[in-house]
């Protein structure tokens, strides 16, 4: 008898991911279907990838287009996508410059590199500390582990990338006792995904810009995961109006495609020059072309809106709930977390069989990354669904 596919994935694929018992094989706007024809409705949308939800049409003809005119040249080249797509990227944010990468991880691992080199060449050496707090993530790869304050992720592959002091999320006090003039870079998720859904509290964000106007250290905003409208504006960073001097971007932004971005100020991207970093891959035309895409339309002022009545739609919706172990629902726009006074692991497999995707950010907490495009018809439903799995559950 032939393999199953979940059979093959065990002999041949490293075992580093817990998965869901089902094969996903085709995707429709916020629905997925597996392999037995069984449909789902995406409260996941791929960890905050599927802005635009599945097979959106135009995404499929720029992709489709632009590989069968360019698919890959290497930046020992120029190509217009990845041109095009960084001026967009600088005229919708702060930022003067973009370094392309593949994936969160490696955007967050070009920041470390610019901040390092930045305060080398503006200070000299010495001046190399990096803060990141407690529940932020930054990736898997060697220096954006060491920003993850996460004791079962870092434990097996220590010694880490040197410098690191972890101070606690939303804590300005903390913050002014762990900034100083040995700091190079200040790494923050402007609204927290892995460790909870936490979004930072003005203060925070502006205790941190000044402590590091005042020592000289740079301003990292990650918006890997919180980035590209998912909070009902482009930049989650834009509820607060500080701004950073560097952002790392990926995960909406290519569309499925793989995709990192860090922005950077001209003063930042200055000190930057040719062979100072790289890659093969990189800011490639059909990922671009992707990118460009999604940026044009989750930049727009109406989708935006969308989002916020979306994400205030839902999040009434599940205020409603009554649940007696509901602790509290909290987010921006379309990320938000539920939190409940127990392991909501129950909650996802029953959800499998209810025909919802949802994940968690730790243990209690039920993360909801619907696509941006996710309809209220659907928002209804997917409610009504999480109220049956809670009575059942828990009953
Ligand atoms: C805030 C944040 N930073 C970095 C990353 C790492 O991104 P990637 O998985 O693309 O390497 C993630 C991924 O979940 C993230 O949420």
């Amino acid at each position: 008898m032939a393999e199953t596919i979940p059979e093959k994935t065990a002999r041949y694929v490293l075992n580093t991911y817990a998965r869901a018992p089902f094969v996903l094989v085709q995707g429709q706007g916020a629905l997925l279907t597996d392999s037995d024809g069984k449909t789902y409705l995406d409260f996941a949308a791929g960890i905050s990838v599927n802005a635009l939800g599945h097979a959106d049409q135009d995404l499929v003809t720029a992709v489709s287009e632009q590989i069968a005119t360019l698919g890959h040249v290497c930046n020992l080249f120029y190509s217009a996508p990845q041109a095009e797509l960084a001026e967009l990227l600088c005229q919708h944010s702060f930022a003067d410059k973009v370094y392309f990468a593949n994936s969160g991880a490696e955007a967050v691992e070009a920041a470390i590199k610019f901040a390092r080199k930045y305060a080398r060449e503006t200070y000299g050496p010495g001046k190399t500390g990096l803060v990141a707090f407690t529940g932020a993530f930054h990736g898997r790869t060697a220096g954006a582990l060491a920003l993850t304050a996460r004791e079962k992720y870092q434990a097996p592959f220590r010694p880490l990338l040197p410098g690191v002091t972890f101070a606690p999320f939303n804590d300005p006090a903390a913050a002014e006792k762990v900034i100083g003039p040995e700091t190079c870079a200040v790494f923050v998720e402007p609204v927290q995904g892995e460790g909870g859904i936490h979004p930072a509290t003005p203060a925070f964000l502006q205790t941190l810009r000044a402590l590091c106007d005042q020592y000289g250290a740079l301003l990292i905003f990650d918006e890997i995961q919180c980035g590209m409208g998912r909070t009902g504006k482009l930049w989650a960073y834009e509820h607060v109006g500080v701004q950073p001097d560097m952002m790392t971007v990926a995960k909406a932004l290519g569309g499925g495609l793989p995709i990192g971005a860090t922005l950077l100020t001209e003063r930042v991207a200055e000190v930057m020059a040719v062979g100072d970093h790289g890659s093969t891959f990189a800011g490639g035309p059909v990922v671009c072309r992707a990118a460009q895409v999604v940026l044009s339309r989750v930049s727009q002022p109406e989708f935006l809106a969308q989002v916020t009545h979306k994400g205030a739609l839902l999040k009434e919706r599940l205020c409603e709930l009554n649940s007696p172990h509901l602790v509290e629902v909290r987010g921006l726009g379309l990320m938000i977390g539920v939190e409940f006074d127990r392991d909501v692991a129950p909650l996802i497999q029953a959800g499998h069989a209810h025909g919802v995707l949802m994940i968690n950010a730790g243990p209690r907490v039920l993360r909801l990354l619907p696509p941006l495009i996710i309809s209220e018809a659907q928002i209804e439903q997917f409610v009504t669904i999480l109220r049956r799995i809670l009575q059942e559950t828990w009953a």
